[in-house]
């Protein structure tokens, strides 16, 4: 095995770091295990794309009864984990409490520190029922308002909608939510999942492996981005603003070539021609936005996207219609990044348990451009 050194690459662009069977981006296509996107976005629920990326197929109707069975039964938070939740200040960042939440699930869980594939597999059953649960619990405490807890005869998506808002779903929105779930699941070597790999590539459990992918996801740059995406919306206001935003924007950048702002939502480190996700998602927004009215957010964004596809050649991301669709929804914004954890936590899962079972460390390396070698002065002489 060689371990001679590849060249340099920043971000590791362009740079194969190693091999997955999970999901599978090109510039034409996104799969989940051979099944593309549209097609399952179309024609499955988040419940059974979730048994195809854990469980590496769809379920039948027996299997997905069972699966959906466990899931739910992990769908109440042990109260220590409550107890923890309900003394952080309601200021906490909800990616936050998400990432001290799993961190606890880790203590409590029967099989925390077993990293059998059994195990693991149970834990990410788990693990979708109990974040999805933290989720409806924060965001129904930021709001002093009390938990909503899921019905047994919906889908995971209808669920996580209602235990935010409190309210019952319209069939459409709760139809929408769940599919965001579907096409937010899986992106193969992204920086969250790479981290997650990263861990579990230490044999680190799983919780571990979850609680640093968390943190990787709420950066800006990757997961925050539908929440940037969305206050950018608001600060636009209105799509008559979007030319006169935009020419300010480009006029800032070219006077502060070394802090350029960027426009959240667009760009992709994998797809030059855009991102699949975002067509199909937009389209659902559209359709939402016959029931609330809110047409408006979706021709400023359309607006934008025509001006930066015109002037910049750069594409809108998945981030860049969920805030919308999101926003129609009445979710509060902070909670949109912790609806992508909802979704991802079966990739990452996925990549995990992967990553355990054909394991080197990871571990690259790097080219060193600090002082040149030096001996150590005595103190008197520094
Ligand atoms: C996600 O990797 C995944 O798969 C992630 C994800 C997933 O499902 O896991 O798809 C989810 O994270 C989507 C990305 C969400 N992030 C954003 O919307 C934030 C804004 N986007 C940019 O930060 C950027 O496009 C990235 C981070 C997404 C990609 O970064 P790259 O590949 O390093 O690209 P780059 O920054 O080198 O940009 C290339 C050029 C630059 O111009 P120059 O400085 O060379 O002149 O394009 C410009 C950039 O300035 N550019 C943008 C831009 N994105 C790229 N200019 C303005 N606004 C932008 N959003």
């Amino acid at each position: 095995m060689s371990d001679t050194k590849a060249k340099f690459e920043a971000g590791l662009a362009g740079v194969v770091a190693g091999q997955t069977a999970v999901g599978e981006v090109t510039q034409t296509s996104l799969r989940y295990r051979g099944y593309e996107i549209a097609d399952l976005a179309a024609n499955s629920t988040f419940e059974e794309t979730a048994h195809l990326l854990i469980h590496c197929e769809l379920p039948n109707a027996s299997q997905l009864k069972d699966f959906r069975h466990r899931v739910q039964a992990a769908m109440n938070l042990p109260k220590q984990v409550t107890d923890v939740v309900d003394a952080m200040p309601k200021s906490t960042p909800p990616m936050d409490v998400l990432r001290t939440v799993v961190s606890i699930l880790g203590h409590y869980d029967p099989d925390g520190q077993n990293n059998a594939k059994s195990a693991n597999l149970g834990k990410s059953e788990r693990l979708l029922g109990q974040i999805a649960c933290a989720t409806g619990y924060w965001c129904r405490r930021m709001g002093n308002l009390p938990e909503v807890k899921p019905d047994p005869n919906a889908t995971h998506g209808f669920n996580l909608l209602a235990m935010m808002t409190g309210k019952k779903p319209s069939e459409l929105a709760g139809r929408v939510m769940d599919g965001t779930l579907v096409l937010y699941a899986e992106h193969e070597f992204n920086a969250s999942t790479f981290t997650a790999r990263t861990i579990a590539s230490t044999l680190a459990d799983m919780h571990s492996a979850v609680t640093g992918a968390i943190g990787a996801l709420k950066g800006p740059l990757h997961g925050g981005a539908n929440e940037a995406a969305m206050h950018q919306f608001l600060s636009i206001g209105k799509v008559d603003n979007v030319d006169n935003w935009f020419n300010e924007l480009e006029a800032h950048n070219k006077a502060n070539p070394t802090n350029k702002r960027l426009i959240m939502g667009f760009g992709h480190r994998v797809y030059k021609n855009g991102d699949h996700r975002a067509a199909i998602l937009r389209d659902w927004s559209l359709q939402l936005s016959k029931e609330t009215g809110q047409k408006h957010w979706i021709d400023m964004a359309d607006r934008l996207q025509k001006i930066m596809l015109d002037k910049k050649n750069i594409h809108p991301n998945t981030d860049y219609p969920a805030a919308h669709a999101y926003y129609q929804m009445g979710i509060p914004i902070p909670l949109y990044t912790p609806i992508f954890v909802c979704s991802r936590i079966t990739g990452w899962c996925a990549h995990i348990i992967e990553q355990y079972e054909n394991n080197r460390i990871i571990r690259p390396g790097s080219d060193y451009i600090g002082v040149p070698a030096r001996d150590v002065q005595p103190i008197s002489k520094r």
